[in-house]
């Protein structure tokens, strides 16, 4: 099997196994995540092959898929990786793309103190920090508002609601079972992503997102107060 049939073969299989969830990570989300990937990729010189067929299965591991067994979904992209005709370093490199990748690994676990230890993680190959940041992105700007909105949505919960205030200092468990506003999320995790980015072109990318994010929240809280 050559590079492009594994990427073919690989997408395929990515589209039927999301094609039964709907908790936001659709294949429009990889889709733009391969793509902004590859770009950052190309710009930090990142293997383009391994950086594709991480972000393609970034998300086929997702906690929540498995009732929030992580080492499940670890398993599970090993599992396809083996089924390629491909080398196990090879496989052992996208594997832990894909383990590493959560926003909500860098978060304290209960009783661990929040400190800049966890961050950032100090192995990160070129190819986690492409495929982290192209992830980031795509829950920043105009796409993760529009993802926010969704999920929340999906899971019941309120755009906004005065009298719950945003965690300052969320953690691991917190974040898998949080069940406040939307707009909470915003101050949890989409404005902190700014300063989580890697590469060059992922800060740079990052900087423009984040300033619509506050736009938009400028505009939000007017709205709400029946300013404008
Ligand atoms: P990650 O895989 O980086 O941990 P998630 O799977 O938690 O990210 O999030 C998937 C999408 O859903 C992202 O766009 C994220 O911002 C959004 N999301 C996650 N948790 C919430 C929440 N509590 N409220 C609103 N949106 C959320
Ligand atoms: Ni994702």
């Amino acid at each position: 099997m050559n590079k492009k049939e594994i990427i073919e073969k690989t997408e395929l299989f990515v589209k039927q196994t999301l094609s039964k969830d709907s908790t936001g990570h659709d294949w429009w989300h990889i889709h733009r995540v391969r793509n902004l990937a590859k770009r950052i990729a190309r710009h930090e010189g990142a293997d383009i092959f391994i950086v594709e067929l991480a972000a393609l299965l970034h998300d086929i591991g997702d906690y929540k898929f498995f009732q929030g067994d992580e080492e499940a979904g670890v398993a599970k992209v090993g599992e396809w990786l083996s089924s390629l005709e491909i080398s196990p370093l090879l496989i052992d490199k996208i594997v832990e793309i894909t383990s590493q990748i959560s926003f909500m690994h860098t978060l304290p676990a209960k009783g661990e103190r929040s400190n800049k230890k966890n961050f950032p993680i100090p192995t990160l190959s070129k190819e986690l920090m492409a495929v982290t940041d192209a992830d980031r992105l795509d829950a920043m700007g105009a796409i993760g508002i529009a993802r926010a909105f969704t999920y929340g949505g999906f899971f019941n919960r309120p755009i906004y609601d005065p009298a719950i205030k945003p965690s300052k200092s969320i953690t691991r468990e917190e974040y898998k079972t949080t069940e406040v506003p939307s707009i909470n999320h915003f101050y949890e995790k989409l404005l902190k992503l700014k300063n989580m980015m890697y590469t060059k072109l992922g800060r740079k990318m990052a900087k423009r997102r984040h300033r619509f994010l506050n736009l938009y929240l400028k505009q939000f809280f007017k709205e709400w107060k029946g300013k404008i």
